[in-house]
């Protein structure tokens, strides 16, 4: 991997700390929506329709000869959704997602004149252990997104830094309300893959960040007792939910039976804010009227021309969508790796290879 890739992927700005992010009444309102709504499904069953099919997905990824099962990738991380599309799911919580003081913040980060509120969605987990070395969230360019591309293109392009000029630009508040004492810290890697991390350690109780995390590795850690991270009973289809038996408790089910009880003291919610950023009224024209949107021809013109630059020989590809050896080929030059160093206090994951 060369230098100049891993120098991609540092956020605009260094992340901003901020301290007593929600009120009270704000923080007791978007409990009671979770408690309320739920209960709510794993993070790994929203994005794999089968136990399967997380399986083969990674498997690409190990070490020939490594048994894969679907255990190795269980942790008990469950999410729902406040905000969708700009659009605010829950009338009673409108004033968290539509918040003038996290536009402030969006704005100010990017130096940017307008931001627009785009999603806001929560984790909630007891004690869990992690199994992510730190990841990219996703990126999405004019006029190359979900809609018409395929993740792991939007991922290369992210990494290449060929295509700063169209990215989406975006900006998160994420606030944490973790009383824990054992892991459940941030970490994160402001000067990229190759850089010191930095941390956010717990406990954290109504405390944020404003970051850019499309282009900054990061990580939640492990937290809680380690006897409680793997709950016995855990499944793809286990759900997080109110105790009904506990005021301020919840509780993890499987199939309508109780696999777990969480204390309060033990749960980890994060709540994640989002918005779009425009620097000025022209960008933002720019990008509603998709005036100067990239097509897939542009983009495999461009990553094309780069690989030639880096002296690289290959067969132009017909179909560079399914020719498995240009993929290859840009996985291997862009490909950065995960963080090379971690925080003495978090460790990287065990690997299951390892
Ligand atoms: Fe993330």
């Amino acid at each position: 991997m060369s230098h100049d890739i891993a120098e991609t992927l540092r956020p605009i700005a260094e992340p901003r700390i901020l301290d007593g992010v929600y009120s009270e009444d704000q923080h007791r309102r978007l409990v009671d929506v979770v408690r309320r709504n739920g209960p709510w499904q794993l993070i790994l069953a929203q994005h794999f329709n089968s136990p399967e099919e997380v399986v083969a997905t990674v498997s690409g990824g190990m070490p020939e000869g490594v048994e894969l099962t679907f255990d190795m990738f269980l942790t008990p991380n469950f999410r729902g959704y406040f905000a969708q599309n700009g659009t605010c799911l829950y009338p009673e919580i409108e004033d968290t997602f539509y918040n003038r003081t996290f536009l402030e913040h969006a704005r100010a980060y990017w130096n940017a004149k307008y931001a627009r509120p785009e999603m806001m969605l929560f984790n909630i987990q007891g004690p869990s252990g992690s199994t992510d070395p730190a990841h990219l969230d996703a990126t999405t360019f004019r006029g190359i997104t979900m809609k018409n591309t395929p993740i792991w293109l939007m991922n290369t392009m992210t990494k290449s830094g060929l295509f700063t000029r169209w990215l989406h630009r975006k900006a998160q508040v994420i606030t944490w309300f973790y009383q824990g004492r054992i892991g459940g810290g941030f970490t994160y890697w402001p000067e990229g893959p190759l850089g010191q991390p930095k941390r956010l350690a717990a406990p954290m109780w109504n405390r944020g960040v404003v970051v850019q995390n499309e282009m900054m590795y990061h990580r939640g850690e492990a937290n809680g007792p380690e006897d409680m991270r793997f709950p016995a009973g855990l499944a793809f289809q286990s759900l997080f939910g109110a105790d009904p038996e506990r005021a301020d408790g919840w509780r993890i089910t499987t199939d309508g039976r109780t696999v777990q009880n969480i204390p309060p003291e033990e749960t980890r919610f994060l709540v994640h804010w989002s918005a779009e950023i425009y620097m000025d009224l022209k960008e933002l024209k720019v990008v509603m009227d998709g005036t100067d949107d990239l097509t897939h021809e542009r983009v495999f013109d461009m990553f094309i021309a780069d690989l030639r630059a880096r002296g690289m020989a290959f067969p132009v590809p017909s179909d560079p969508f399914t020719d498995t050896g240009f993929i290859r080929l840009l996985n291997k030059t862009y490909d950065v790796g995960t963080p090379r160093i971690y925080p003495v206090e978090a460790p990287g994951p065990r690997r299951a290879a390892a």
